[in-house]
């Protein structure tokens, strides 16, 4: 490896049931050889099934969230090896709405990220700062206090993707400044390789928050920007292709 893996990854979130496989099938059938790595994250209930579906083409798919811990008496949770056995690949870690629905701290994170790890998962490690926190001017330490806190050390090049996504851009279609993405992206870079050296310098940081087919291209000429993490538009075959083409020919 000698640059990062482009990365169009999408999070369903808590959306999709079975006839929303259709849309995962249209995807593979336009975008067979998609010139980056597309993972699809759907709610746990439709992980086998779509990793059936993904078996066949250029899809990898991951889980939302895993326990910390392998197995146990944690009703409704499930284990990173759980998520292995049906299918995934990769797993998101320390999304925002994780961390504000379900009070996960940055301890929390690099527990589960540790367990993504053991059990042969690449965790999505995401991190971002609030709009209260943008506006004091606090993001860079922000950004800086849950990359140290949420991954952990033996984190590589291989088992980790960073996830950027300011809290105030996801979902409401209010995407950063070009400069404030390559800012935070350059920043964030910087810190990986001060203390991963070269596996910090290959693992692949992803931008999330309001990506669309429109503004993919413009995000993704960004240096430091590997990839996309994409909510809403991983929904729709159109859209999600959308950004994958766009980062294929970035
Ligand atoms: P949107 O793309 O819907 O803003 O969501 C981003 C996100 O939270 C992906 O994890």
């Amino acid at each position: 490896m000698s640059a990062p893996r482009k990365i169009a990854a999408g999070n369903w979130k808590m959306n999709g049931t079975a006839d929303a496989l259709a849309e995962v099938e249209a995807l593979l059938k336009e975008h067979a050889k998609p010139g980056c790595d597309m993972v699809l994250c759907p709610p746990a209930t439709l992980l086998h099934r779509m990793a059936g579906i993904a078996d066949k083409g250029a899809l990898a798919v991951g889980g939302q969230d895993c326990h910390a811990r392998s197995s146990g008496a944690h009703t409704g949770d499930i284990s990173a090896a759980m998520l292995q056995d049906a299918g995934a690949t990769h797993v998101i870690t320390g999304h925002s709405e994780r961390r504000t629905d379900h009070g996960e701290t940055d301890e929390d994170v690099r527990a589960k990220t540790e367990a993504a790890h053991a059990a042969g998962l690449i965790a999505i490690v995401c991190i971002g700062e609030t709009l209260e926190q943008r506006d004091a001017g606090t993001t860079l330490d922000i950004v800086a206090a849950q990359l140290g806190g949420s991954v952990p050390d033996g984190a590589t090049a291989e088992n980790t993707v960073i996830a950027y996504e300011p809290v105030w851009a996801i979902g409401t279609g209010r995407v950063p400044e070009i400069d404030q993405i390559a800012e935070v992206h350059d920043f964030l870079r910087a810190r990986l390789e001060s203390r991963f050296g070269e596996k910090g310098a290959l693992m692949s940081l992803l931008y999330g928050g309001s990506v669309k087919p429109a503004n993919a291209a413009e995000i993704f000429a960004v240096t430091n920007v590997n990839g996309a993490l994409v909510g809403g538009a991983s929904l729709k075959a159109a859209d999600f292709g959308g950004i994958v083409a766009a980062l294929g020919k970035s």
